[in-house]
């Protein structure tokens, strides 16, 4: 039996990192669930970068950007980051390039382990078939905002834990894996009402960018799992 935990906070990953370990990625509003649509689209691949200036020096080499901070979409960049602007007709068979506040940070710290692998609503059970397979542990890395807590990504990392433990082939022994356990079976039956007590909510609400709250909260609407091949992400085979 393999070990699942989950970090809440890209700034407490140092306790959790393991080499031999699947990372999930997780960052429900909305970089993760954009993710997984632009795959169920056609993308080729998405390469993540940190920076404004980095994803900057892409666009100027020609590249396709999607990129934003707090929410709003950078000025030079192509589009921002609503699951929405990553339709088949913006994305299918082209190499985009993201940069978000959280998401894209996140996955690159997870970098050093066995695998990078990105989690929405979205794929959950695509993901969840696709790690059961592979005999190795999981760290649910939950992308949170600006290192902290935050609660639509917890409440998806105990919706993924009740599913890996359903298989069989994972136990836990994490205080936050249990948390957030109970936080999802104690919502799953009205997620929408405890989004909307999320910060992140608010301000996508704020910026009048919270058109996507329902499909982002879609439970398996897709079937990609995306993983980080040290440079972008790429369809891992299913
Ligand atoms: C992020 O990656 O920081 C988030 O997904 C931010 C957002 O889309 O508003």
């Amino acid at each position: 039996m393999n070990r699942i935990e989950v970090c809440y906070s890209p700034a407490l990953f140092d306790l959790y990192k393991n080499k031999d370990a699947y990372v999930v990625v997780v960052d429900v509003l909305r970089a993760t669930s954009s993710i997984c649509t632009a795959f169920s689209h056609g993308v080729s691949s998405i390469i993540p970068v940190k920076t404004r200036d980095e994803a900057y020096a892409y666009k100027q080499k020609g590249f396709l950007v999607a990129a934003e901070r707090d929410g709003i979409k950078l000025d030079f960049a192509d589009f921002g980051n609503s699951p929405y602007n990553f339709s088949k007709e913006n994305v299918f068979g082209k190499h985009v390039v993201y940069s978000t506040t959280n998401g894209t940070k996140t996955i690159q710290i997870a970098a050093h382990s066995k695998g990078v692998l990105i989690g929405a609503f979205s794929n959950i059970s695509t993901l969840t078939n696709w790690i059961a397979k592979k005999n190795a542990p999981v760290i649910i890395l939950c992308a949170g905002w600006k290192n902290k807590y935050n609660i639509e990504d917890s409440v998806f990392a105990g919706a993924l834990t009740e599913r890996l433990l359903a298989t069989n082939a994972f136990y836990t022994d994490c205080d936050s894996a249990h948390a957030a356990l109970d936080l999802w079976k104690h919502n799953k039956h009205d997620l929408r009402a405890l989004i909307d007590i999320c910060a992140q909510r608010e301000r996508l609400r704020k910026n009048k960018l919270d058109d996507c709250i329902d499909f982002c909260l879609q439970l398996d609407s897709c079937n990609v799992v995306p993983i980080f091949n040290g440079t972008a992400l790429v369809n891992a085979e299913i």
